[in-house]
């Protein structure tokens, strides 16, 4: 319930706050508004993934769980058994969320794509659909969850996404060994405070000017909201979006060090 109040109240909190386009000064900023929360296209691509969730929502297997989940140290916790369409509903990035990361690595067009918590590969697919050629790595502690998400490329017929499985304490260096410069990083997985900052603060060495970081649920939690103010007050993020779903960090050095909240 607590939970519940909170997020009301900050909801409202960010209603209020929400900036017009005319605050926009920045030429970029203005493009990505523009390209990423205004463009209502209807993309194609949209449908395959909806098609995949639809199954997915059907899918009566069972899987034993390791759960990484909030509330916990971001060690994996003993797990329980769960239908497949129980994840689909509950961890998947929504509909909405997945049109905006399509968008967003359309604008973007970036060549390398990490990911911190595949799932069953929903965000993944959105990613995949905008940028085909991109190479994208992302990880997924449970490994059935995680070998489910394989099949899925599969049967999409995607070879751009590599899953790794292992929790991102272990896996992250690994992957950023892989993957020195990634252009956009999405961070969807953990929803604690500090494990949160600690991932941002390990990938931080290697994002270049141009690279975008979206970061999933910044107002879920009170310590979600925590990390996402301690990310954003770092001296090398140039521009934060708070789009209450989640929130998106710019680098590039031309920008001036603003806050802006927008309408999702
Ligand atoms: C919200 S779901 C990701 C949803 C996915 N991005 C999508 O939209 O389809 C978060 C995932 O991250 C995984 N996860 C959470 N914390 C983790 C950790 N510390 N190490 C590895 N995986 C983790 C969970 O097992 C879960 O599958």
């Amino acid at each position: 319930m607590g939970r519940v109040k909170d997020s009301v109240s900050s909801y409202i909190r960010y209603r209020f706050s929400v900036q017009s386009k005319f605050s926009l000064h920045s030429p970029f900023i203005y493009k990505f508004w523009a390209d990423v929360l205004k463009d209502d296209t209807r993309y194609p691509a949209y449908s395959t993934v909806k098609q995949l969730r639809k199954e997915l929502l059907r899918d009566d297997r069972i899987i034993h769980q390791v759960d990484f989940g909030a509330g916990q140290t971001g060690r994996p916790q003993d797990g329980k058994t769960v239908k497949v369409k129980g994840i689909a509903r509950n961890s998947a990035v929504s509909a909405a969320k997945g049109r905006f990361l399509y968008k967003l690595v359309k604008f973007n067009q970036p060549s390398g794509i990490l990911e911190l918590g595949t799932s069953l590969g929903i965000s993944a697919l959105y990613m995949s659909e905008a940028a085909p050629r991109a190479n994208i790595q992302t990880i997924e502690g449970c490994p059935e969850t995680a070998a489910i998400a394989r099949s899925n490329f599969e049967k999409a017929g995607k070879q751009n996404i590599s899953v790794i499985t292992g929790s991102f304490d272990e896996k992250l260096q690994d992957v950023l060994r892989l993957m020195p410069k990634p252009d956009l990083v999405f961070i969807d997985g953990n929803h604690r405070k500090e494990p949160t900052v600690k991932y941002f603060e390990e990938c931080l060495p290697h994002l270049h000017a141009g690279t975008i970081v979206a970061m999933d649920d910044i107002h879920w939690s009170k310590e979600m909201e925590e990390a996402w103010k301690t990310i954003i007050a770092h001296p090398k993020v140039k521009v934060s979006v708070d789009l209450f779903y989640l929130g998106v960090i710019f680098f590039r050095e031309e920008l001036s060090k603003e806050d802006f909240v927008l309408r999702f």
